[in-house]
Formats: structure tokens, sequence, C-alpha cells
């Protein structure tokens, strides 16, 4: 199969945008209907488009007829809470697949290394037609949490670490990159969430952003960073005895 895919996530899998430079009412993500879905931790999502429009998060190929992460329905009760961030979606003016908010609560670094997966974001994409990505708007302001990027899983040295400030704005390959998110504090994180086609106008819209490929972060301590990978290795390892295979390598619906 061959699909369009976008050049400036060639080199790293992840692009990081200017920060959204508008005002969102927190009502827009607390008053929404939320569902309990696990999805690396402890998680509950709030759907704003659906397979059908109505508030799951099923992955659409789950459907009759199954079809790609595309064309996602507004969720009418949910998209009447949050205008402005479904105004932030359809300004990209690209093809949108599952759109929802997450809820993560505070977790470890190894919690997010334990939970790191790959997406599953193309099945059934059609032949010719474009990528599917992701793309990450934070909104609540948890500038010491970060986005943990891995090419490799098993590599700590494929890792990135994005900061998540309020307004962080990341589209990241998330079929390529292994990903989870290191969120600390007292209070939950959420973010928004959506699939897009990957074309012309969601290339515009990146470029419109001024888009960094590449990150500079600050370094971990190495003691910290060392007890942290065995633990979540450790941890990795004792669910894939569990499972007889690593549930992480097949692609999850998150
Ligand atoms: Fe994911």
């Amino acid at each position: 199969m061959s699909y369009y895919r976008m050049p400036i996530l060639e080199e790293t899998g992840y692009v990081v945008l200017d920060s959204y430079g508008g005002v969102v009412d927190p009502s827009e993500w607390m008053n929404l209907e939320y569902v309990d879905w696990k999805s690396s931790g402890d998680t509950r999502f709030a759907p704003l488009a659906s397979a059908n429009g109505d508030i799951e998060c099923n992955a659409f190929w789950h459907f009759d007829p199954p079809r790609s992460d595309k064309d996602g329905v507004w969720i009418e009760s949910q998209v009447a809470k949050a205008p402005t961030l479904v105004e932030r979606v359809k300004e990209v003016d690209a093809r949108v697949g599952r759109c929802r908010i997450i809820e993560l609560q505070p977790n470890t670094y190894a919690d997010a290394l334990y939970n790191s997966h790959l997406d599953d974001n193309n099945r059934r994409n059609p032949d010719g037609e474009g990528w599917v990505i992701r793309s990450f708007m934070q909104l609540t302001d948890n500038p010491g949490s970060y986005m943990i990027l891995r090419e490799d899983i098993d590599d700590p040295s494929t890792e990135t670490r994005i900061a998540l400030p309020a307004g962080a704005q990341l589209v990241v390959d998330s079929e390529r990159m292994w990903h989870s998110v290191w969120h600390v504090g007292d209070e939950p994180r959420y973010c928004l969430i959506n699939s897009f086609e990957s074309g012309p106008a969601l290339e515009k819209w990146i470029f419109e952003r001024n888009p960094v490929t590449r990150v500079e972060q600050a370094p971990l301590d190495t003691d910290f960073a060392r007890a942290s990978e065995g633990e979540a290795q450790n941890r990795r390892a004792a669910r894939t005895a569990h499972y007889g295979y690593d549930p992480s390598r097949v692609y999850s619906e998150a």
C-alpha cells in the first residue's frame, strides 16, 4: 500500500508547532461527557467526533461497514460544550477521524515507559490516500510533564521529551513513534487529540505555525533514568510473559 506521507515528519516522526495562541475556557473540556477508556495509564476520554456521532471511542473499523480513521462524525451534545476546541480542529481543513479529549491522572516516568505504545491509525486506510497521523494540543498547563517519544521503545537514546505547557501543539506519526505522557502533579492532565489525514491542507496549517522537528531538552538524572528504565522494562517483560506476547507491540486503538 502506498500513502501520501508528509516530508516534514520524515526526519524525527514528530513536529512541534507554535503554541496555540487562543484562549479556551476550561469548561470546554471539564463539562464534557467522559467515558472510561484505558490507554497509556489511568485515563478517561471525552469524544468530540466518533464513528457514528455517539459518545464512544471505538476505532472506526469496528463498525459496519468498517472504515478508516477519517470522516469522524461530530457529536452534537459535546460540540455544543466545546465550540472553540472544535473550531481549532476544523480550521485545519483536513479530514478528521477520531477526535477526543484525554484525561490522564498523574504518573511516573517509569509508568510512562511502561504505557508507551504505537497507535493503529491506518488500518483500512485506502491505498493512495493520506497517511493518518495524530495532532495533540495540551489544554492544562503542565510545563513539568512531558510527551515521551521513542523511535525504539527498547533504546532510551532514541527518546525525545516534549514539555507540555498549556497550548503546546504537536503532530506525531504515532504509528511510527512510541508515545506516552509522563504527567507530574496532583491534578489530571487534559489534552485535545485527533487523527488527521496527511495532505496539503494539514501541511499548510503546520507550516504556518513554525514547525520544529527537533527540540532541546533538559537531561534526566542518570540514576533516576536508569532506575526508571529498569522498572519499566521489568514490568513490560512481566506483561509480555502474562499475555504470551507484548500487547503494546500490537497496534493499540488508543
Ligand atoms: Fe496513542
